[in-house]
C-alpha cells in the first residue's frame, strides 16, 4: 500500500476521476486528489470528499485550499502549513490523469502557477511519477507537445532523445530510460469533441497497471 497523489487537469477524461480515485483505492492504496480549477468543469469534488471544507481538504485539494482565507484579507502566519509541500511530503508517488496540454507545457517549462505544479516543480526526483496525457489529436500531433516531452526526457539523467523523433518514440524513449517517470500514452478512438485519432486517456486499467509498475521499480 502506498500513499498516492492523483492530479487531475482539465481535459474531458477528468469525468472519470471518481472511477479512478476507486480503482486505485480498490487497488489498496491511499488517495488524495489535487485538482485544477478547470478540472472542476468535468468532476464534483463533493462526490470524492463528502466532508471537505477550506479548512479540512482532506481528500481533495483546491488551489483556493492553498490560500485559505485570502479573500477575505487574511494573510499567511507562521507556523500555517504549505499545502503543496506536505502534500509532497505525503505522496509515494504522483499520478497525473489526465494530463492536459496545458499542464503538460507547464511541466515541461517549470510553470508553477497552482498547487498541482507546485507539487510538480517541488517534488522530490526519487519518487515516481506516471503522467497519463489526454487532448484532442491535432493538438496530440502539434510540434508542441512533442517539443513539451523532449523537454522532461532532457531531465532524465541517460542522456537525451534523438532530436527527430516522434512524440510516440520520444515516449517510448522515456519509458526505456527514466526509472521514475513513466508515461501512458493516449490511445485512438471518436474522442468526446467528435474527432477520431489519437487523444483519449488510456484504460483506467492500463493506468493503475502503470502505477503498480511504477511503485514496484
Ligand atoms: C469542454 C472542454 C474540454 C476540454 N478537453 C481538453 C482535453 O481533453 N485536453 C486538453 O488538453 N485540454 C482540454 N480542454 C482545455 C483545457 O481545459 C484548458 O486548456 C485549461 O486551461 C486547462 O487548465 P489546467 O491545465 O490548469 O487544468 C478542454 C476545455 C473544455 C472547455
Amino acid at each position: 500500500m502506498a500513499n498516492l497523489l492523483l492530479g487531475v487537469t482539465g481535459s474531458v477524461a477528468a469525468i472519470r476521476t471518481p472511477e479512478l480515485y476507486e480503482q486505485l483505492r480498490q487497488a489498496g492504496h491511499a488517495v488524495k486528489v489535487v485538482a485544477t480549477q478547470a478540472s472542476l468543469y468535468f468532476f464534483d469534488p463533493v462526490a470524492l470528499d463528502p466532508a471537505r471544507s477550506e479548512r479540512n481538504p482532506a481528500v481533495v485539494l483546491l488551489d483556493a485550499d492553498e490560500w485559505p482565507g485570502r479573500a477575505e484579507g487574511r494573510r499567511w502566519q507562521r507556523d500555517d502549513p504549505v499545502p503543496h509541500i506536505e502534500l509532497r511530503r505525503w505522496a509515494d508517488l504522483l499520478l497525473i490523469a489526465p494530463l492536459d496540454a496545458n499542464t503538460l507545457a507547464k511541466l515541461a517549462n517549470g510553470l508553477s502557477d497552482n498547487c498541482l505544479t507546485c507539487v510538480w516543480r517541488a517534488w522530490d526526483l526519487a519518487r515516481p511519477v506516471v503522467l497519463a496525457p489526454a487532448m484532442n489529436t491535432l493538438m496530440w500531433e502539434h510540434p508542441l507537445t512533442i517539443r513539451h516531452w523532449h523537454q522532461l526526457a532532457a531531465m532524465i539523467p541517460k542522456g537525451i532523445p534523438a532530436p527527430d523523433l516522434d512524440v510516440d518514440a520520444v515516449i517510448t524513449w522515456i519509458n526505456r530510460q527514466a526509472t521514475k517517470l513513466r508515461v501512458v500514452p493516449p490511445i485512438s478512438k471518436r474522442l468526446a469533441c467528435g474527432d477520431i485519432g489519437v487523444g483519449a486517456m488510456a484504460s483506467l486499467d492500463e493506468i493503475v497497471a502503470a502505477v503498480r509498475c511504477a511503485l514496484d521499480q
